[in-house]
C-alpha cells in the first residue's frame, strides 16, 4: 500500500479551515450552533452577510469552507442530503438536455435520473464510463453533464477520472463532469485534481462518519456554477439544518484517523474472504486481483471500508450469513464507524430495474460489507462464525 500517494495535510486542514474562533464575538474554539432563522439589519437591506438562514447561514458556512479545502476547492455548498445535491446539480441542466451517466450508479441516483430528471425532459444515457471510448460515443449534441461515481456502489469498478475529462473536453466544450465521492471521501480521493467540474458527497457516509445525520454536499472551483448552485438552493430550499451541519463539521474532525482505520480493517477482511473456501469472489480496489488495481494506485490516496464479495450457493445462504451476524449490523447506508452488511438486490438497489441488475452483475449472492473501526480479530471472528453458519461446502 506504500505506494498511495500519501496525503499532508488533510488533519490539519479538516480540523481549522473555516473554524477560526475570531469569527465570533466570544471566539469560541467550536463553532457555535446558530439556530436563528433571520438576522438583524442595521438598515432596510444592510447586514451581516445573514439574512434569512435558508439563504446562509454562519454554522453551514463553518462546514462549506471546510469541505472546499478538503476537496480543493474555491467553493462547497451543503445540501439536505446526498439526493438534494444531485438534484440541485441536475437542475443547472434545462428542457431538452441530456446527461451521460455511469451505469452503475447509486440506486437513488439511478432512480432520480430516470423517474424525475426525465419528468423534467432532460434525458439520461446510462453507459460504462470505466471505457473512456464510451463516454465519448454516448455524448449528443444536447449533452451537458457527465455523471461518475468511483468507485461504484456496488461493484466496485474504478472510472479513470482524468481519462473522461480528457474525452469530454476534446469533443465538446460545454458539457461539464461531476464526480460523486461518497466512497472514498475527501481523504483517499480529490476529483478536482484530475480535472472534474463538480465533486460530490452524500455526506450522510463517511464524511460525518457517524451514522447521525443525512446530508450532501458538492465542492467546485467555478465561481458560475457555484453562484448558480446557490441560487437554486435558495429557490428551491434543500437546505440542511444547522445541527446537522455542526455534527458532520465536527465528524470531519477525526476523518483522517477513522479513514487509516477503515483502509486497515477493509484491507483485513478483504483478504481473509478472498481465501475463505465459501466466497466465490472478493471485489476491493486495493487487492492485486481487482482489475483496475493500478489505476486505484494512481487516482486514489488509499481505500475506504468498502467491501463487496460473492457468497457461494444462492439467495438462501445470502440471508443465513447476513443473519448470523453479529458485529456487522444488516442495514444500509455506509461509512460511519461502525460496521455494516447489506445484500444490494433486495435493499439498496432494489430500485434498480431486474435486467440492469443482471447486466451489472448484482445478484442475490453480492453482499456489500461496509468495514467499521471496530477491531480487527473481532470482524474477522464475526465473518468466519457467519460464513460457517451459511456454508455450501
Ligand atoms: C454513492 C452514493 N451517492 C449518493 C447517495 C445519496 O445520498 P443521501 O442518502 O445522503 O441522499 C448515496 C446514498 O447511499 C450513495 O451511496
Amino acid at each position: 500500500m506504500e505506494s498511495y500517494k500519501p496525503f499532508p495535510h488533510i488533519g490539519t486542514d479538516a480540523t481549522h479551515a473555516g473554524q477560526d474562533p475570531d469569527k465570533w464575538k466570544c471566539r469560541a474554539v467550536v463553532p457555535l450552533i446558530s439556530m436563528s432563522t433571520t438576522f438583524k439589519q442595521s438598515a432596510p437591506g444592510e447586514h451581516s452577510g445573514f439574512e434569512y438562514s435558508r439563504s446562509g447561514n454562519p454554522t453551514r458556512n463553518c462546514l462549506e469552507e471546510c469541505i472546499a479545502k478538503l476537496e480543493g476547492a474555491k467553493h462547497a455548498m451543503v445540501f439536505a442530503s446526498g439526493l438534494a445535491c444531485t438534484s440541485a446539480i441536475t437542475h443547472m441542466l434545462q428542457v431538452g438536455d441530456h446527461i451521460v451517466s455511469m451505469n452503475d450508479v447509486y440506486g437513488g441516483t439511478n432512480r432520480y435520473f430516470k423517474q424525475c430528471a426525465s419528468r423534467m425532459g432532460i434525458e439520461t444515457s446510462f453507459v460504462d464510463c470505466t471505457d473512456a471510448t464510451k463516454v465519448q460515443k454516448a455524448i449528443k449534441a444536447n449533452t451537458k453533464m457527465v455523471w461518475v461515481e468511483t468507485p461504484t456502489n456496488p461493484t466496485m469498478q474504478l472510472v479513470d477520472i482524468e481519462a473522461v475529462v480528457n474525452v469530454v473536453r476534446s469533443t465538446k466544450q460545454d458539457i461539464f463532469v461531476v464526480v460523486d465521492n461518497t466512497f472514498m471521501s475527501s481523504c483517499m480521493q480529490r476529483p478536482l485534481d484530475f480535472g472534474a467540474d463538480i465533486v460530490m458527497h452524500s455526506l450522510t457516509k463517511y464524511m460525518n462518519g457517524h451514522s447521525d445525520a443525512v446530508m450532501g454536499a458538492c465542492a467546485t472551483n467555478s465561481d458560475e456554477k457555484c453562484e448558480r448552485m446557490r441560487f437554486l438552493q435558495n429557490a428551491f430550499g434543500p437546505v440542511p439544518s444547522p445541527f446537522d451541519c455542526f455534527l458532520v463539521n465536527r465528524g470531519l474532525k477525526t476523518l483522517h484517523v477513522r479513514m487509516k482505520e477503515h483502509m486497515k480493517n477493509g484491507l483485513a477482511v478483504a483478504n481473509y474472504l478472498e481465501k475463505h473456501p465459501n466466497v466465490e469472489k472478493v471485489i476491493h480496489p486495493g487487492l492485486q486481483s481487482h482489475p483496475q488495481h493500478e489505476l486505484a494506485k494512481r487516482q486514489m490516496r488509499g481505500t475506504s471500508g468498502m467491501v463487496t464479495f460473492f457468497i457461494k450457493g444462492g439467495l438462501e445462504n445470502s440471508k443465513a450469513f447476513l443473519q448470523n451476524l453479529k458485529v456487522f449490523t444488516l442495514a444500509e447506508s455506509l461509512g460511519g464507524f461502525e460496521s455494516l452488511a447489506e445484500l444490494p438486490s433486495i435493499m439498496t438497489h432494489a430500485s434498480v430495474p431486474e435486467s440492469e441488475r443482471a447486466e451489472l452483475g448484482i445478484s442475490d449472492q453480492l453482499i456489500r460489507l461496509s468495514v467499521g473501526i471496530e477491531d480487527e480479530e473481532d470482524l474477522l471472528e464475526d465473518l468466519k462464525q457467519a460464513l460457517k453458519a451459511a456454508s455450501v461446502v
